[in-house]
């Protein structure tokens, strides 16, 4: 039996959780711009047709002059292995340090983009190209028009289908980071079949 709550109001906050966090991959090097990494979590889905993500980025941030120019960024996600990679794009500027540099990490082309690249120690990144920039206030809202995905070799199984456990993704939760590593269900399972439940590694007395 589900417990019903009282609540007390705590102020119109952006108190929405979990919600990612990414690295933003960015470069302009027609304007000599090096490949900068922006960390931002104030990212999400969209739209699935045409597929598209949005990135949330404050004017100030050296990385918002990058990709206002260029009109493209990557995407890249994080696992627990590049958590304080991202971190440390989170608290440094491009302006100041080359973080590719810095971290040890590889900028790599991005498929369908000219200028932007990825994180090569990522376990996956999305191509973006700029779809729409909505100034909103703090953040201008950046909507990326997905051009490619491109997932590491090592994360895909014998049979094609690929195994986004093993990437040991982290997820930001009111300031901190979290692992995201514990399957609980999957979409549709509150209706699915004992045999679906099965087949999908959470029968009876298994998960719940
Ligand atoms: C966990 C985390 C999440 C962040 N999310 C955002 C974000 O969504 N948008 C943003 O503009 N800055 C965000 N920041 C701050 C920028 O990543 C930070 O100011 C960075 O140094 C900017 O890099 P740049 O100046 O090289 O572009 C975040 C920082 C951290 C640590």
């Amino acid at each position: 039996m589900l417990e019903t709550n009282s609540f007390r109001t705590i102020g119109p906050t952006t108190y929405l959780s979990p919600i990612p966090s990414v690295l933003v991959g960015c470069a302009d090097p027609e304007n000599g711009i090096r490949p900068n990494l922006i960390t931002v979590a104030w990212a999400g889905v969209v739209c699935t047709r045409p597929p598209m993500v949005s990135v949330s980025i404050r004017k100030e941030r050296y990385s918002h002059a990058i990709i206002s120019r260029t009109g493209e960024f990557t995407v890249n996600l994080v696992g627990k292995h590049l958590l304080k990679a991202m971190d440390f794009c989170g608290v440094k500027s491009g302006r100041d340090v080359d973080k590719f540099a810095h971290l040890g990490l590889t900028p790599v082309a991005a498929p369908g983009l000219e200028h932007a690249v990825g994180v090569g120690e990522a376990p996956a990144f999305l191509s973006c190209k700029v779809h729409q920039i909505i100034e909103l206030g703090s953040h201008d809202l950046f909507i990326g028009a997905v051009q490619q995905v491109s997932v590491a070799d090592r994360y895909f199984r014998p049979d094609g289908s690929i195994n986004e456990e093993a990437m040991n993704l982290i997820s930001f939760v009111h300031g901190k980071y979290h692992a995201v590593s514990e399957p609980l269900g999957f979409f549709g399972y509150s209706v699915a079949s004992p045999r679906a439940l099965e087949r999908r590694g959470f029968g009876k007395g298994k998960k719940k």
